[in-house]
Order: structure tokens, then sequence, then C-alpha cells
């Protein structure tokens, strides 16, 4: 009997865990990216309808007023800076300002 205790209050303890894991995983910039539909056009090294995160962060890194642009060009549609193939808007309703600021500076940090 104080065995099957034991092993029912381990099992309730797993599943505390699992599930606690859960509840508090914020999502990351990568998911949140996926989420919106970035991924879509853009990779982080290789090319595909969009530039590569490599390619922008080697671009803007450590320019103080890139991340605004860059977060107003996402929300506005683009074209011409990396090439003929336009990146079409991204409204709020698909990621917030927030969100979209997080993916942004991790684009930034691509190696
Ligand atoms: C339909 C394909 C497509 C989607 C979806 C898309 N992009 Fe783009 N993105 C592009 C293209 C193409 C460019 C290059 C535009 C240019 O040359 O002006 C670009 C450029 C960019 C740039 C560089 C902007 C600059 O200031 O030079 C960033 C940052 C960026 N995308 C981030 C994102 C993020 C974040 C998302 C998701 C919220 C996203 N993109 C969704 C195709 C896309």
């Amino acid at each position: 009997m104080e065995r099957m205790n034991r092993t029912v209050s381990h099992l309730a303890l797993a599943a505390g865990l699992v599930f606690g894991a859960a509840a508090v995983h914020a999502a990351t910039p990568a998911e949140l990216a996926t989420k919106a539909g970035c991924a879509v056009c853009h990779q982080p090294t290789a090319k595909g309808l969009g530039p590569s995160y490599q390619e922008i962060a080697k671009k803007y890194k450590g320019q103080a007023g890139a991340p605004a642009l860059m977060a107003e060009r996402v929300r506005k549609g683009s074209v011409g800076i990396f090439g003929k193939l336009p990146m079409t808007p991204t409204p709020p309703a698909r990621i917030s300002d927030a969100d979209l600021k997080l993916v942004i500076d991790w684009i930034l940090k691509t190696p």
C-alpha cells in the first residue's frame, strides 16, 4: 500500500510537471513567425520567396533605427530592397506589435 501511494504521488508529480511546463511555455520567436505566416516566405539561412533571416540580419545588424523600419515594412509590405518579389502586408490580426518586435529582434540575431 505504501508502495502504491508513492507510485500515485509520483505520477501526480510527473503530470504536474508536464502540464505546468505546457502552461508556462511562451511561444518562441520562431514559433511566432511560423504562426504569423512569415515562414512561408522566410527561412533562417536559405533564400525562399523572401530573403533569408541571415541576409536581413547582415543588412541591418547594429543599425539603431532598423527594427522600427523593418516592422513598418512587414506591416505595409515592401518591394525593391532585396529584389523584385514583394512582401505582402501582415496586419496586427496575424501578429501583435509586441510579438512582431520579438520576431524582428530574433531575425537580427541570426548568425
Ligand atoms: C509573401 C511572402 C512573404 C511573407 C508572408 C513575409 N515576407 Fe518578409 N519579405 C518578403 C520579401 C519578398 C521581402 C523583400 C522585400 C523587398 O525587397 O523590399 C521581405 C522582407 C522582409 C524584411 C526586411 C524588410 C526591410 O526593412 O528591408 C523583414 C524584416 C521581413 N521580411 C520580415 C517578415 C516577417 C516578420 C514576416 C511575418 C510577419 C514576413 N516577413 C512575411 C516576403 C514575405
